[in-house]
C-alpha cells in the first residue's frame, strides 16, 4: 500500500472531527429512588405494579439505583471516554401532579448531574419526556387529552429554567410513536389503554406537545441550545414488491412515520393518514393552526434504530405466504398488514440484526428533509451477558453488532448524511420497561443484588472507538 493509500484507509474508517460519541439512558429505567424526594407515581409505577404488566411483575422501583450512585456513574462514563449523556427528567419527579409548582428537590438532582457531568468533561443531553407521564395527569386524560399538550409545555418551561445555563443539547420527545400506540393502541405499555382513536389523538397531542415545548424552550433557553425530537422511524421492507405488499410498506410508512414527520418537519399530517384511518376518525381533534404549532425549526433530529421490519398484505386466504405472522394491533388504519419475522440473526430481544438499514434510514432522512442534522440517538442490543469466573462480562456480539452499525453511519457520512453524533443505548442495564430486568442492553453490567457495576469489553471497546474517533477494520 502506499502512503496516500493508508491514509485514505484510514479516514475512511474515521469520523469527522467533533463527532459526538455519548451514551443514554433514561429516568425511570435508571434511577429507582420512586418514592423520594418528593417524586409522585408515573404511568409506568402504576403499570409495572399492576401484576401481569411486566415480566415477574418487576417495577422500576430501585433499578440501577442511579438516582444514589449517580457521582459513580458519572466517574464510569469519564473512564470509558463517554462525550456526551443522553438522559431524560422524570416529569413526577419535578412537578408531582403534572401541573403547578416545580419541586425543588427534584430539580436538584439533575442540577447535581450536570454539575457533576460538565465537571468531568461530559455534555450533559437532556431528554424532557422518556415516557413517564404523572398519573395524575393520566387520571384526567393523558395523551389523548388536548391539555396534557399544554402541561407539557409548562413542564418545559420549569425544566427550561432550571437547567438552561448547564444544559446546551435538549430533546423533546423520546419515541412518541411507543407513547401513543404502544401506550394507548396495543396498550402493551403503561398506561395499558388499547384503543385505536385514543392512540391518535395521543399522537397528535404528542406532536402539540412538542410544538409547545420547543416554543417554549426557545423562548427561555440561550440563543446557542441545540433542540430537536428523537423519534424511532421504522425501516419498513416489502415481504415481495407486489402493489399489496407496497402498499403495506406505505400503511406503516404513514401511521408508523409521517403520522410525527408530517407535522413536526413538513407542517402537515399526510392525507394519506387521513384517508386510512377515517373508519375511526374524523380527526377533529385537530384544530386550525395545530400543524403550524407542532412544524418548529428544529437544529437537529434523534434517530433510535435497533431493527427493520418486513411487511405484506394478508393474502386472501388469511394465511401469508411465508415466514411467521402477528396481528399489527398497535397500527390503526394498517388492518390487514401482516409482520413477517426474517430468518437470520437475532438479538436477545429475537430483534432481526438489520445495520443495513441503518444506513438507508439516514440516507432517506437526508434526501427527504435536506439540512437538517441528525444524530443517532440510540442503539444497541440486548444479549445474554453474564459475569464468567473471573467476574468480568465478555459481550463480544454486542460489540459485533455496534461495530456493523457503526459502519453503516460511517457509510451514511460519506455519501452525504449529516450525522452529528452517535449514542449508544444504554451506558447501563436497566428496567427495559415490559421485559423487566430479563433483557440487558447496557454496555455496563448491573448486579442487581449489590449494584455493583461492572463494565461489559463491548464498554472498552466503545471506549476506543470514542477515543480515537475511528472504527477498527
Ligand atoms: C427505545 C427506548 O427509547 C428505550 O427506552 C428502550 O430501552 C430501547 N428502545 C430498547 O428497547
Amino acid at each position: 500500500m502506499t502512503a496516500h493509500e493508508v491514509r485514505s484507509a484510514a479516514s475512511a474508517r474515521s469520523f469527522p472531527p467533533g463527532f459526538v460519541w455519548g451514551a443514554a439512558t433514561a429516568a425511570y429505567q435508571v434511577e429507582g429512588a420512586a418514592t423520594e424526594d418528593g417524586r409522585t407515581p408515573s404511568i409506568w409505577d402504576t403499570f409495572s405494579h399492576t401484576p401481569g404488566n411486566v415480566f415477574r411483575d418487576h417495577t422500576g422501583d430501585v433499578a440501577a439505583d442511579h438516582y444514589h450512585r449517580m457521582p459513580e456513574d458519572v466517574r464510569l462514563m469519564r473512564e470509558l471516554g463517554i462525550g456526551a449523556y443522553r438522559f431524560s427528567v422524570s416529569w413526577p419527579r419535578v412537578q408531582p401532579t403534572g401541573r403547578g409548582p416545580a419541586v425543588q428537590r427534584g430539580l436538584d438532582f439533575y442540577r447535581r448531574l450536570c454539575d457533576e457531568l460538565l465537571a468531568n468533561g461530559i455534555q450533559p443531553a437532556v431528554t424532557l419526556y422518556h415516557w413517564d407521564l404523572p398519573q395524575d395527569l393520566e387520571n384526567v386524560g393523558g395523551w389523548p387529552r388536548r391539555a396534557t399538550a399544554e402541561r407539557f409545555g409548562d413542564y418545559a418551561a420549569i425544566v427550561a429554567e432550571a437547567l438552561g445555563d448547564r444544559v446546551s443539547l435538549w430533546t423533546t420527545l423520546n419515541e412518541p410513536w411507543c407513547s401513543a400506540f404502544l401506550g394507548y393502541g396495543s396498550g402493551t405499555h403503561a398506561p395499558g389503554r388499547a384503543d385505536p382513536v385514543a392512540a391518535l389523538r395521543a399522537a397528535h397531542h404528542l406532536n402539540l406537545g412538542h410544538g409547545r415545548a420547543v416554543a417554549v424552550l426557545r423562548e427561555t433557553l440561550p440563543p446557542d441550545a441545540r433542540i430537536g425530537v428523537t423519534l424511532n422511524p421504522h425501516l419498513v421492507r416489502p415481504l415481495s414488491e407486489t402493489p399489496e405488499d407496497l402498499e403495506a410498506v406505505r400503511r406503516i410508512d404513514a401511521v408508523g412515520n409521517r403520522i410525527f414527520t408530517g407535522p413536526m418537519l413538513a407542517g402537515a399530517y399526510p392525507d394519506d393518514l387521513f384517508a386510512d384511518t377515517a373508519r375511526l376518525t374524523d380527526w377533529s381533534f385537530v384544530r386550525d393552526g395545530d400543524p403550524a404549532a407542532i412544524h418548529q425549526p428544529l437544529d437537529a433530529l434523534g434517530i433510535n434504530y435497533y431493527t427493520s421490519r418486513v411487511v405484506s398484505a394478508s393474502r386472501p386466504d388469511g394465511r401469508t405466504a411465508r415466514g411467521t405472522a402477528r396481528p399489527a394491533s398497535p397500527w390503526p388504519g394498517a388492518d390487514g398488514v401482516v409482520f413477517h419475522q426474517p430468518s437470520g440473526e437475532r438479538t436477545a430481544m429475537g430483534w432481526p440484526v438489520d445495520p443495513t438499514g441503518l444506513y438507508h434510514l439516514l440516507m432517506s432522512f437526508t434526501a427527504d428533509f435536506p439540512g437538517l442534522p441528525l444524530v443517532i440517538a440510540e442503539n444497541g442490543a440486548a444479549y445474554d451477558d453474564r459475569p464468567g469466573p473471573d467476574g468480568t462480562v465478555h459481550d463480544p456480539e454486542r460489540i459485533a453488532y455496534l461495530h456493523r452499525h457503526l459502519d453503516a453511519v460511517l457509510r451514511a457520512l460519506q455519501n452525504g448524511a449529516d450525522v452529528r453524533g452517535y449514542f449508544l443505548w444504554s451506558l447501563l442495564d436497566n428496567f427495559e420497561w415490559t421485559y423487566g430486568y430479563g433483557k440487558r442492553v447496557g454496555a455496563i453490567y448491573i448486579d442487581y443484588e449489590t449494584q455493583a457495576r461492572i463494565p461489559k469489553s463491548s464498554a472498552r471497546w466503545y471506549a476506543g472507538v470514542a477515543r480515537t474517533g475511528r472504527l477498527p477494520d
